[in-house]
């Protein structure tokens, strides 16, 4: 039987992806109530990063000792990938050896051709298409302070970069409604839009995507591997800037999220994450207990399902 991979959003039904957050809720429970849950033991998981990671990193390698299991951390600069073995023979070989590989790379196709060639899970931690991890967390940030997300309004401002597009295909498996306002020519790549069909709104102004918005979500202006060009998109993208006078003109009820991490200043408020509206240090924690609950479902589905 060839392995299950979570390389993106559409990789699990809308049903399996709910699951996922209740159980991310329940794992974060009892690791709370200080509960020892350890169905991983004598597991491991290789970790592969092409970029720099804070809480990915993190969440991954803790996530997996507090189950009883271990990571490795595998950084291309050390290991043969880097010396351009090819990734497909890394593959046969890595998943040899590991229970599953969470991959943090430059091209998406990387995690598909690994995934390919992969015995065992291969998780998405971020390509420059995709960060389907973060959106798990994200997705069960909001389902705990307001319930089901199916019918309520999202808005993306700023980049159409992977987390916008990621956030279409959660709009698309989680049934709500989103509005991007990015600057022209930093649009979601048309195969994302198209996809999503009526869900989606691409508009020019931020004022227009957050109004009666739910839930308000930015990024960075200059993803990771674009520092070449910080300078110019700082320009651009300045009046995409999210601050508590745009959120006012969101639903009373909203909140606002940032995959972190964030530049004060710039495409936030440097008071933004510190107001009531802003979930996000929430956001970020819970990137620890919802990728527990999809390592628990690849590795030992057993558990998961019990
Ligand atoms: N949000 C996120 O993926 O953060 P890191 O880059 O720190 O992993
Ligand atoms: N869009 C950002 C997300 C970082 C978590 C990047 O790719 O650098």
């Amino acid at each position: 039987m060839s392995a299950r991979h979570f390389l993106s959003l559409l990789d699990g039904t809308p049903d399996e992806l709910k699951a996922l957050i209740r159980r991310g809720i329940e794992l974060k429970d009892l690791r709370k109530r200080g509960v020892l849950f350890e169905p991983l033991k004598n597991r491991v998981l290789g970790m592969i990063f092409e970029k720099a990671s804070t809480r990915t990193r993190l969440s991954f390698e803790a996530g997996m000792i507090q189950l009883g299991g271990q990571a490795i951390f595998l950084s291309p600069r050390d290991t043969q990938l880097g010396r351009g073995e090819p990734v497909a023979d890394s593959a046969i070989v890595m998943s040899s050896m590991l229970d599953a590989v969470m991959i943090r790379t430059f091209a998406h196709d990387t995690l598909v051709e690994f995934a390919r060639h992969s015995k065992v899970p291969v998780i998405n931690g971020l390509s420059d298409d995709l960060h389907p991890c973060q959106l798990l967390a994200d997705m069960q940030t909001f389902h705990e302070s307001r319930g089901d997300i199916a019918g309520k309004k999202v808005a993306w401002v700023g980049d159409g970069n992977n987390m916008c597009n990621t956030y279409i295909e959660a709009a698309m498996q989680f049934d709500f409604e989103l509005a991007i306002a990015c600057p022209e020519g930093y649009e979601p790549e048309a195969r994302f839009l198209t996809q999503a069909g009526g869900r989606v709104r691409l508009v020019r102004d931020p004022r227009e995507a957050v109004a009666g918005a739910h839930l308000v979500c930015t990024d960075v202006w200059a993803s990771m591997g674009q520092e070449g060009e910080a300078e110019a998109r700082l320009e651009r993208f300045r009046p995409y800037q999210v601050d508590c006078s745009l959120l006012d003109l969101a639903s009373p009820e909203v909140l606002f999220m940032h995959c972190l991490p964030a530049h004060r200043g710039e495409e936030v408020s440097c008071d933004l994450l510190d107001d009531p509206r802003s979930i996000a240090w929430e956001q970020a924690e819970n990137r620890l207990h919802v990728q527990k609950a999809l390592l628990e479902l690849l590795i030992e589905p057993a558990y998961h399902h019990a």
